[in-house]
């Protein structure tokens, strides 16, 4: 298991420990440098940021391992055609808790929006003042939803809740979604009605660097943007030019286009040398966490459970609902 934390160890082990499942965790992303350390096992598991490109998939084979088992939704880490070429079967898992993601995005809203960091900082300082800790009530907006699979929807029904008026944009519009009251819209109008927008398609070739500079230059002015999903569905030199404009009001990312040289490690020692991320730190109306949508308790059991469950059926050759190859 590549890319592992303290947690993946103790949900996994808890997981496997009725199954013939064992696990041998390590630490390094998964990559070219690193597909040897995979020698020896019949599987491997793999996360977000591990490369799961043509060359890795044949340095796998070429080792005997035909079963990857990703414990993850997203899968635009693996070249799925070059897996099906080289007969090497891949499942995920495909949901575990649309909740944890959808409820992370509501946190980054309230907390660009009410300024709790903020003011978490200050109320320990004794400084009690509130200039620069204005917000705006949420009941009332129209939040655009872009996708609206499982993450989207749960999302959608939060912001019900605060009383939001939902858009959607998704090319393929589902009726059950527009039973709930959320308007599908085409993508110019969807643009200029939000005053929230949230990401919660995945990463393709249509959606890479959709919200672009024209996207952009079409949202309303001011707009909250908020991406759970990935990185690269937003162009981030755009996004900065949008910020320092004004155009994009504020901005919360739990996923970033380079997260691979920085999330999930601390470099707190180090100088970090992406110049595009730490422009992006410099904005008081950014907020980034370093992709923990997914890190709930629930989410975490449920992952592992789907991940044992997805091994066992891929190496005893039987169904497996999660296959994506
Ligand atoms: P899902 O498959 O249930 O829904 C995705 C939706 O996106 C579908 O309705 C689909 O029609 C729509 N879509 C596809 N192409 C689109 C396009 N070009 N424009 C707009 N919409 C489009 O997926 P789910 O479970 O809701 O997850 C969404 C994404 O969230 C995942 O692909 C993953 O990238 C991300 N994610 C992030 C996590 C985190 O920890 N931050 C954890 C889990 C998922």
């Amino acid at each position: 298991m590549f890319s592992t934390q303290k947690y993946d160890r103790l949900f996994l082990t808890q997981a496997a420990t009725d199954s013939n499942v064992q696990f041998h965790f390590l630490e390094p992303r998964l990559e070219p440098d690193t597909v040897v350390l995979a020698q020896g096992a019949n599987a491997i598991c793999a996360f977000v940021n591990d490369r799961l490109d043509s060359d890795v998939l044949a340095a796998l084979k070429e080792s005997g391992i035909e079963l990857v088992a990703l414990r993850c939704a997203g899968f635009n880490n693996v070249d799925l055609k070059a897996a099906e070429t080289l007969g090497v079967r891949v499942a995920r898992v495909p949901a575990y808790s649309p909740s944890a993601v959808a409820e992370h995005a509501v946190a980054l809203i309230m907390t660009l929006n009410r300024k709790t960091h903020r003011a978490f900082n200050r109320v320990r300082e004794g400084n009690f003042l509130l200039d620069g800790l204005m917000g705006f009530d949420v009941n009332g907006c129209t939040v655009g939803i872009v996708g609206t699979g499982r993450i989207g929807r749960s999302f959608a029904r939060i912001m019900q809740g605060f009383g939001c008026e939902i858009v959607a944009f998704d090319p393929y519009p589902d009726p059950e979604v527009e039973e709930m009251g959320i308007e599908y819209l085409p993508w110019e109008g969807f643009l200029n009605r939000s005053d929230i927008i949230s990401l919660h398609c995945p990463l393709t070739p249509e959606t890479h660097a959709m919200i672009d500079a024209k996207a952009i230059s079409l949202m309303k002015p001011g707009a909250m943007l908020i991406n759970t999903s990935r990185g690269a569905i937003v162009d981030t030199h755009a996004v900065i030019e949008g910020l320092k404009s004004g155009r994009i009001g504020s901005l919360g990312l739990d996923v970033y286009e380079q997260e691979e040289n920085l999330f999930f490690k601390d470099l707190s020692e180090e100088v970090i040398q992406d110049d595009v991320f730490q422009r992006l730190l410099t904005f008081p109306n950014v907020l980034i966490t370093g992709h923990q949508g997914f890190l709930t308790r629930q989410a975490m059991e449920e992952i592992a459970r789907t991940t044992v469950e997805n091994l066992s059926c891929l190496a005893n050759d039987e169904p497996c609902l999660n296959r994506l190859i």
